[in-house]
C-alpha cells in the first residue's frame, strides 16, 4: 500500500500537513520524538479523520549531540516493509531550529546538531526512501525549507546554514534521482503562526504588517497547500521552490508608515 510518510508532525505545521494529506485520502505515517505525543497526535488524527489509515512512529535524529541514529531510520523503513508500506511521498518537515545555538558562545556540537539533523538525518531517511521509489516506479521528496536559506535572521547561524545546505541538496537530488522518476522539491516558508508566536506577542504585533507586502503571515494551511501542490500536482516539476512568505524575501525595507 502506498502512503506519505511526514516528518516531525506532532505539533504546529506538521499536523497540518497530515491533515492535508489525509482529507485528500492519502495513507500517511508520522513522526516525533516522544511516544506519548505520537501517540496522542495518531489518536486525534484518527478521531477527526475516521477512514483515514494513519500511523504514528516514534524516532528521533540523533543518538547524541554529534552522531545521527541511521540505525533508527532502518528500524524505521524495516517496520515499514514488514508491513507492506511504500513510501511514495516523503515530506521532510522536522526540523531543529537552532534557538538555543549562540554564535560565539555555543559549542560546536550545538551547530553540529542542527546540521545533523536538518540536513544529514534528511538525507539518510532520503537515501532509504529512494532505494524503495527506485524499485517501485517513482516517487517524491518535499523538503519544507525555509527563506532563511538565503536571508539571515539574528542569532540563527547553525539554522540558516542547515536550510542552505539543505537547498543545494535539494537540487542536487533532483538532478540525481530524476532519472528514477523521483522528484525532489522544496517549500521555503518565511514566518508561520505556530505555539512559539503566543509566547512572543510583542515582537509579532508590527512585523506581518512590516516585513511582509500582503500584511500577513503563514498558517500552517498555507504551507500544506505547497507541499500538496508539489506532492500532487507538479508532474514536471523537480529542484524547485516555492516561497511562501506573504513577499517577505522580496521586501528591502521594513515598512515604517502607520497602515
Ligand atoms: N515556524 C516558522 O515560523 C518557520 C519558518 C520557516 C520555516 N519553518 C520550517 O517549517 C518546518 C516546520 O516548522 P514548525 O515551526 O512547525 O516546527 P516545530 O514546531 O519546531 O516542530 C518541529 C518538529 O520537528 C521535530 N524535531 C525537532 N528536532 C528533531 C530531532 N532532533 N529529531 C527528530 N525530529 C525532530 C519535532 O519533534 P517533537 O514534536 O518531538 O518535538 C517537531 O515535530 C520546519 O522545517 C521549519 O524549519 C518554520
Amino acid at each position: 500500500m502506498n502512503y506519505t510518510l511526514i516528518t516531525g508532525a506532532c505539533v504546529n505545521t506538521g499536523v497540518a500537513i497530515v491533515k492535508k494529506f489525509l482529507s485528500e485520502g492519502k495513507n500517511v505515517v508520522f513522526t516525533g520524538r516522544n511516544e506519548n505525543k505520537v501517540l496522542e497526535a495518531e489518536r486525534k488524527y484518527k478521531s477527526e479523520f475516521c477512514d483515514a489509515d494513519v500511523i504514528g512512529y516514534t524516532i528521533d535524529s540523533l543518538l547524541d549531540r554529534k552522531t545521527v541514529d541511521e540505525k533508527a531510520i532502518e528500524e524505521l523503513f524495516d517496520f515499514l516493509d514488514e508491513k507492506d508500506i511504500f513510501i511514495d511521498t516523503l515530506v521532510l518537515n522536522a526540523a531543529d531550529q537552532g534557538l538555543d545555538v549562540v554564535p560565539l558562545e555555543s559549542p560546536i556540537e550545538d551547530f553540529m546538531r542542527v546540521i545533523n539533523t536538518n540536513m544529514v538525518w534528511n538525507y539518510c531517511i532520503s537515501e532509504y526512501a529512494v532505494k524503495r521509489m527506485r524499485e517501485n516506479g517513482g516517487g517524491n521528496i518535499v523538503f519544507v525549507n525555509s527563506n532563511t536559506a538565503y536571508r539571515a535572521i539574528p542569532g540563527r547561524v547553525a539554522y540558516s546554514a542547515s536550510k542552505s545546505g539543505q537547498l543545494g541538496m535539494m537540487r542536487a537530488m533532483a538532478l540525481e534521482f530524476g532519472k528514477y522518476s523521483i522528484r525532489v522539491n522544496a517549500v521555503l516558508p518565511g514566518m508561520i503562526k505556530t505555539d512559539r508566536w503566543e509566547k512572543n506577542p510583542e515582537f509579532y504585533e508590527n512585523v506581518p504588517s512590516r516585513f511582509t507586502p500582503i500584511g500577513d503571515v503563514a498558517v500552517g494551511e498555507d504551507i500544506a497547500d505547497a507541499v500538496w501542490y508539489f506532492a500532487a500536482n507538479a508532474r514536471n516539476t523537480t529542484g524547485a521552490e516555492l516561497v511562501v512568505d506573504g513577499g517577505n524575501t522580496i521586501q528591502l525595507y521594513p515598512v515604517c508608515d502607520n497602515r
